[in-house]
């Protein structure tokens, strides 16, 4: 997968007072009465100094302190990272990620090059705690300087080796192939994003695709503007129309189950840049509209990490790509469009375009039989102010295939909170001169913008996830880079992973 580095990740059987890397990083948890094994052997061989900056006070064991010794030869290896992972009842697997990201990050800005680790916390399975900690580096030391010119001031880490017992080595293997999968499927949804929008017109979205269908054996379908008009994706093309970029309409199959039914389908927004078109959104932070196919990227981004994982399922992908601008031959206020599936659209606000888009990829989906569907999508402001930048929102029709995403989210680490789908709501999409609007006013914008998408899906099992809020970062957060965040590619892996298995 494209990258700017590498880092090698490899598991090694030993003690970690014996190995030698430029720093090892350990864990402690916060109110720890004594050092468990790994800390108290580096304790002894440093002398007493952990237990002494512990009696000091100075290591307390907080979420994401982080404590930096020099071993001044008493080790072999010259420093030894105290990354503080708060209470342990508090403990999850998203604290394991951000701590490493956190204290790899402190390294790479200081030169270093090789780090060891190990991270024996009786309460978590040996494989799943070297997953998170292979996630956590691979996510928190992206970064994205394709257009910068000028060197990084820092170095790379080249290499991290998680150490551990010789009878625990095939679940640290384990840990880091399956963590490594996830981080760069993550990583690659982030250059997408990240990408400016004349890097991530639709057209090269489509290449994107065709690579990762190269790269991982997917089978690759695009769909040109004159095949969506013979199908009636009159909704894309409405949209499409403020444009000089050619929309396209991105499939990806990955057949692993051995039936001929669609179990899954992933839809994705693509607006490769989203201006509002003539309904035009104020300048202020406009640049970040080139994120708006964030939803599209991180199905892309999931297909290439499914394909890697080769679950026994048939996934397919779909993604309505465009851009979203305002020129003479743009929709207007007040038009009304017909989508795929023959419903009529007023176009009250062309900056509501996300669902335009999603109308007819869902009746796609929808119409070629897919068992249940999952769309991704940076789809209303509204869900910013609900919920912030701590959890996307979820809705849908079906509450078990909820619990389901809700649940890989967890497992990720991506928190998704529910919202109501009252049929109450759907009230404020009635138009008076077609089926239905595409705005239903300022209250509940983002239960608006998913009961309009339910007119698409008919009964078919479908959640829908906004990831307007959680799909940029303002700032570095634990394994979180400002910019693009990645959100929902490892929710939509270890869902499909989890239908696999369940053979449902
Ligand atoms: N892409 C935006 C939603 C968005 C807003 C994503 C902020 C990320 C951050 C979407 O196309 C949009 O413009 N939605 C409008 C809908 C409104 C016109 C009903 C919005 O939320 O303002
Ligand atoms: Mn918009
Ligand atoms: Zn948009």
């Amino acid at each position: 997968m494209k990258g700017d580095f590498r880092v090698k990740i490899k598991a090694v059987a030993g003690n970690i007072t014996e190995v030698k890397a430029d720093a090892i990083v350990l864990p402690i948890a916060e109110e720890t009465g004594s050092l468990g094994g790994d800390l108290a052997a580096v304790d002894r061989a440093l002398g007493g100094v952990v237990s002494q900056l512990i009696g000091q006070g100075e290591i307390k064991g907080k979420p994401n302190e982080i404590t930096l010794i020099h071993t001044l030869g008493k080790l072999p290896s010259d420093r030894v990272v105290i990354v503080g992972l708060g209470k342990p009842a508090e403990l999850s697997l998203d604290k394991i990620r951000g701590a490493i990201a956190e204290a790899c990050r402190l390294l790479r800005g200081k030169g270093i090059a090789s780090i060891a680790t190990t991270f024996g916390i009786a309460k978590i399975p040996v494989a799943a705690m070297t997953q998170a900690i292979t996630e956590g580096a691979l996510l928190g030391l992206y970064t994205f300087r394709r257009h910068i010119t000028k060197p990084a001031e820092h170095g790379e880490i080249s290499q991290l080796i998680v150490v551990g017992t010789e009878a625990i080595l095939p679940e640290l293997e384990q840990g880091i192939d399956s963590g490594r999968v996830l981080a760069e499927a993550t990583n690659l949804a982030r250059d997408m994003a990240n990408e400016p929008a004349n890097y991530m017109t639709p057209t090269l979205m489509a290449e994107t695709a065709a690579r990762l269908a190269e790269d991982y054996g997917l089978e690759l379908n695009v769909l040109e503007q004159k095949q969506m008009e013979e199908l009636g994706m009159g909704a894309l093309i409405g949209v499409a129309k403020g444009s000089r970029q050619p929309p396209k309409f991105i499939i990806l199959r990955y057949p692993g189950g051995d039936s001929d039914k669609i179990d899954v389908a992933l839809v994705g927004k693509g607006v490769t840049f989203d201006a509002g078109g003539i309904s035009i959104k104020p300048s202020a932070k406009m640049e970040e509209m080139k994120g708006d196919m964030a939803g599209g990227a991180a199905v892309m981004a999931a297909m290439a990490a499914i394909a890697r994982f080769k679950p026994q399922i048939n996934v397919m992908a779909a993604i309505p790509a465009t851009e979203n601008l305002p020129d003479g031959s743009a929709i207007k206020p007040g038009d009304v469009l017909t989508a795929m599936n023959g419903k009529t659209i007023e176009i009250i606000s062309t900056d509501a375009e996300g669902r335009l888009i999603l109308a007819d990829a869902l009746s796609y989906v929808k119409g070629l039989g897919a068992r249940r569907i999952i769309d991704v999508a940076t789809l209303t402001g509204a869900c910013v102010i609900a919920l912030g930048n701590v959890c996307s929102g979820v809705m849908g029709n079906h509450q078990e295939l909820l619990d389901w995403v809700i649940k890989a989210g967890d497992e990720a680490g991506e928190l998704i909170w529910q919202m109501p789908m009252y049929e109450q709501y759907k009230e404020l999409n009635k138009s008076e001169v077609a089926d239905i609007k595409n705005i239903g006013g300022r209250y509940a914008g983002t239960i608006t913008a998913a009961q309009f998408l339910d007119e698409f899906v008919g009964d078919t099992p479908w959640a829908h996830l906004d990831i307007a809020g959680t799909s940029l970062s303002d700032k570095e957060r634990g394994y979180l880079i400002k910019g693009a965040t990645g959100v929902a590619v490892r929710t939509l892996v270890n869902l499909v992973l989890t239908l696999a298995s369940k053979k449902v």
